[in-house]
């Protein structure tokens, strides 16, 4: 056989193992240069010890068959009415499944829906959803996993979706309309009660990705921060997908998909029984999954707390703003973005340039192709490397003012 590796003829020692192992970590890049969600958000080492601890507690156990465990049920439980009532924005009835990440509480919002859609709108034989051309793009994947379709409006000149232009985009095969709080290549939050109103007077689903700001925005709100409403507090918003891997602080991997009431939820399930070993049950896409981050995930909510989200989002909004200021000084211009990224552009060097001399430098950068910008995902640990962030971008630019031009940085997320 010609595979560039191979199982081992003989099984080797944990001490040796775990010495391999080290000696692949040693090739990670550094975590205090780390902007992007590379690493987990994290805020603090204690959160850090206390996630690992309670997942090693929950390692062995499968949530799939959590029938068989009445406590990782009931962690499941708690998570899911903390998350309904976060995601509420006061109202009752939200209910809530735990999925994987944002790829899959997107590919489940993207289901229920087409299967709503074939209730309400059964001459529709191939669905499409109308969403700005900076929603995320798992969801043009769910679309085709689906037999479905995003269609991409440009966003307004704000770089936020345009509600308008997305009205005019409906046509006869339309089933839903989409926004995003905030998206990722932009970092605003949509005008959502613009595009729920639409969603309401042409009778469609209406979904929030909220993987990003779900469990940040609410505080920022509390703390002032100015941005649209998202929530389900904007009547026509059908389901959300928030993550708790990104900004509930959570190990990956951890999400929601929260549903405006039974209603909606009762086509998100898909429950076999034709085969031979009768009724099969998940919570969501994925079968088998592990307790270990349930545990974590309820750990973490709980060790934080709302002070401890508040905390974490006020000094996240902090940073923000030193970084900002930071790079206005260096001749950097940041777009007014809404929560917790950073994009900015450089008016002088393409945004590649200046990734690829960052990353040269052991940042984890990334950024926005159209138009060209770098991005800065920020979590409360940021607050102590923005520094030294700012300080080795000043040498960057220095080096590319001189005509040290070094390899191009990756914007997107090239393999
Ligand atoms: C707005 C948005 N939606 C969805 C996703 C996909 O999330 P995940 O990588 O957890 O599948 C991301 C990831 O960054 C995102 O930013």
């Amino acid at each position: 056989m010609s595979y560039k590796y191979s199982l081992p003829k003989k099984g080797e020692t944990a001490q040796n193992i775990l010495k391999h192992i080290e000696d692949f970590k040693k090739k990670e890049p550094d975590r205090n240069k780390a902007y992007m969600g590379a690493y987990c958000m994290v805020g603090s080492p204690e959160i850090q010890e206390l996630m690992e601890q309670a997942y090693q507690r929950y390692f062995f156990e499968n949530a799939l068959v959590r029938r068989y465990f009445p406590g990782l049920r009931q962690m499941e439980d708690d998570i899911k009415e903390i998350a309904a009532g976060i995601l509420s924005g006061g109202t009752e009835g939200i209910k809530v499944n735990i999925t994987s990440g944002g790829t899959e509480s997107l590919f489940c919002a993207m289901h229920a829906a087409r299967e709503w859609a074939r209730d309400k709108f059964p001459h529709i034989k191939e669905p499409e959803f109308i969403g700005p051309y900076s929603a995320h793009a798992t969801i043009t994947k769910s679309c085709h996993y689906l037999g479905m379709k995003l269609k991409r409006v440009p966003v307004g000149a704000d770089f936020r979706a345009d509600a308008k232009a997305m009205e005019a985009a409906i046509g006869p095969n339309t089933i839903g309309l989409l926004g995003s709080a905030p998206s990722w290549p932009y970092g605003k939050v949509d005008p959502m009660a613009d595009i729920a109103a639409v969603g309401q007077k042409h009778g469609l689903w209406v979904h929030v990705d909220a993987c990003v700001g779900g469990y940040f925005a609410p505080w920022a709100k509390r703390l002032g921060y100015k941005f649209p409403d998202w929530d389900f507090s904007v009547p026509g918003v059908i389901s959300i997908s928030a993550d708790l891997h990104k900004y509930g602080y959570a190990p990956k991997p951890i999400s929601t998909i929260a549903w405006r009431s039974e209603e909606y939820q009762k086509y998100h399930g898909v429950y076999p029984t034709e085969w031979p070993s009768q009724q099969y049950i998940a919570e969501g896409l994925v079968g088998s999954r592990s307790g270990g981050v349930l545990a974590a995930a309820w750990a973490v909510l709980h060790y934080l707390g709302e002070d401890g989200y508040m905390d974490y989002t006020r000094r996240t909004m902090d940073t923000k703003k030193k970084l900002t200021d930071g790079l206005i000084k260096l001749g950097m211009k940041p777009l007014d973005t809404d929560l917790c990224l950073i994009l900015y552009e450089s008016p002088e060097f393409p945004a590649e340039a200046v990734v690829g001399a960052m990353t040269q430098r052991g940042w984890t950068c990334m950024g926005t192709q159209r138009p060209p910008l770098i991005q800065l995902v920020l979590d409360p640990m940021a607050e102590r490397i923005a520094d030294n962030y700012l300080s080795e971008l000043a040498e960057v630019i220095k080096e590319l003012r001189a005509g040290k031009q070094g390899k191009k940085g990756e914007l997107g997320y090239a393999d």
